[in-house]
């Protein structure tokens, strides 16, 4: 299998899934350096089985040159995850955001997890009697929107939609796509979040917690399963219920 952004944060959680149920896993990041730190906490964890290479997702040489690396230490792929993305934070409004940083979150998000699928369909799947699946990771920002976040938030929604496209053309020949929506997931970055904002955020949440990131691999091993060869086409929310209230219950009168 491959895991796109699988050297840190959520993408480590799920190769850390799929590597201990048996898969050997490829995955990428967006630097050597990056990729190489992903490794050694993998080492750490004697997590072995697992091949990693530097690749932006967004060129299409780099993403081939990652299909030839599958292709010559594995021969097959059966599994796809389009994990890795842009965050698009900082760009400030969208009065005064830069077109540019736009198109980088779309190159990546949309255009990159894309070119990943198209190849990995066209390389491995369609040439395989098992022809495999794909899970995509959106967000439930793509139908509750954040502030300052705009090329992000349009981008999940593009998956999104970009998932059910999929699902359509591909269910004909065998391949299901499938889309794991999370809300908010503790990554490195709640280590260094003031205490009083990361209980704010628990109180947002109706299940007061946060995922972790091996509650989004359970989910993304779901979907990658047999457990789910019905099912194609779906976005599957995994955010502590965020999603199903109208309001956080501190100002829900
Ligand atoms: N964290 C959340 O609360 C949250 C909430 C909802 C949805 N999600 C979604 O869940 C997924 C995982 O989130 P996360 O917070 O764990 O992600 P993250 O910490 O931001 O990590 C992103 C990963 O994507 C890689 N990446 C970025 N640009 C890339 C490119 N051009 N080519 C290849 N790899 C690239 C990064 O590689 P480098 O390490 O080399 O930069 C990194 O491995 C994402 O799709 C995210 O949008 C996250």
């Amino acid at each position: 299998m491959l895991v796109t952004g699988g050297n840190r944060n959520t993408g480590l959680d799920i190769v850390e899934k799929f590597v201990r149920e048996g898969a050997k896993v490829f995955m990428c990041g967006l630097s050597d350096e990056s990729t190489a730190k992903g490794m050694e906490v993998l080492k750490a964890r004697s997590l072995e089985c697992v091949v990693s290479q530097m690749c932006d997702i967004s060129d299409a040489n780099q993403v081939a040159a990652l299909f030839d690396t599958i292709e010559r230490e594995s021969g097959r792929l059966d599994i796809l995850v389009n994990n890795a993305a842009n965050q698009g934070i900082g760009h400030g409004g969208p009065l005064e955001m830069d077109a540019a940083r736009f198109h980088e979150v779309f190159n990546v998000n949309v255009i990159g997890a894309f070119q990943v699928t198209q190849m990995a369909c066209n390389r491995f799947f369609m040439k395989q009697e098992s022809r495999g699946c794909v899970v995509f990771l959106s967000s439930n920002t793509a139908r509750r929107a954040i502030r300052k976040r705009t090329a992000y938030c349009a981008s999940k929604g593009a998956i999104n939609s970009m998932v059910r496209a999929l699902a359509l053309d591909l269910a004909p020949l065998g391949i299901r796509v499938n889309c794991c929506a999370p809300g908010y997931i503790n990554t490195e970055r709640w280590d260094v979040l003031d205490p009083k904002i990361a209980a704010r955020r628990r109180l947002n949440c109706p299940l007061r917690k946060e995922a972790s990131g091996s509650d989004i691999a359970n989910v993304v091993a779901f979907l990658a399963s047999d457990d789910s060869a019905n099912m194609t086409g779906e976005i599957v929310t995994c955010d502590a219920g965020c999603s199903c209230q109208h309001m956080p219950e501190d100002v829900d009168f």
